[in-house]
């Protein structure tokens, strides 16, 4: 799977929702996820995300090692909704992430 990591919080520029084949791109209050199972891992959010937020699993920075986590984790009481534009904007995020002071990225 794809991973987002730290420089999406705050921003959401949500080009990467508009690449994605699947629509596996959800979003939170303060970042974006990508759903580990549905990603299909083609690559195409990577490229265009402006503030470089987005890697391939084994390719996450160590500084932002735990955003794998986060992403997966972010799915766990959601489950597989199989597309994001049907649900909208989730009013929560990982506690990694929700816990994060303004500006922290
Ligand atoms: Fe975030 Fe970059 Fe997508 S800022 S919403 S990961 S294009
Ligand atoms: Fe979509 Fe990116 Fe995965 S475009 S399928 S989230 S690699």
């Amino acid at each position: 799977t794809y991973v987002i990591a730290l420089p999406c919080v705050d921003v959401k520029d949500r080009a990467c929702v508009d690449e994605c084949p699947v629509d596996c791109i959800y979003e939170g209050e303060r970042m974006l996820y990508i759903h580990p199972d549905e990603c299909v891992d083609c690559g195409a959010c990577e490229p265009v995300c402006p503030v470089e937020a987005i890697y391939y699993e084994d390719d996450v920075p160590e500084e932002w090692a735990d955003y794998y986590r986060a992403n997966v984790d972010f799915f766990e009481e959601i489950g597989s909704p199989g597309g994001a534009a049907k649900v909208g904007v989730y009013d929560f995020d990982h506690p990694l992430v929700a816990a994060l002071a303004p500006n922290q990225n």
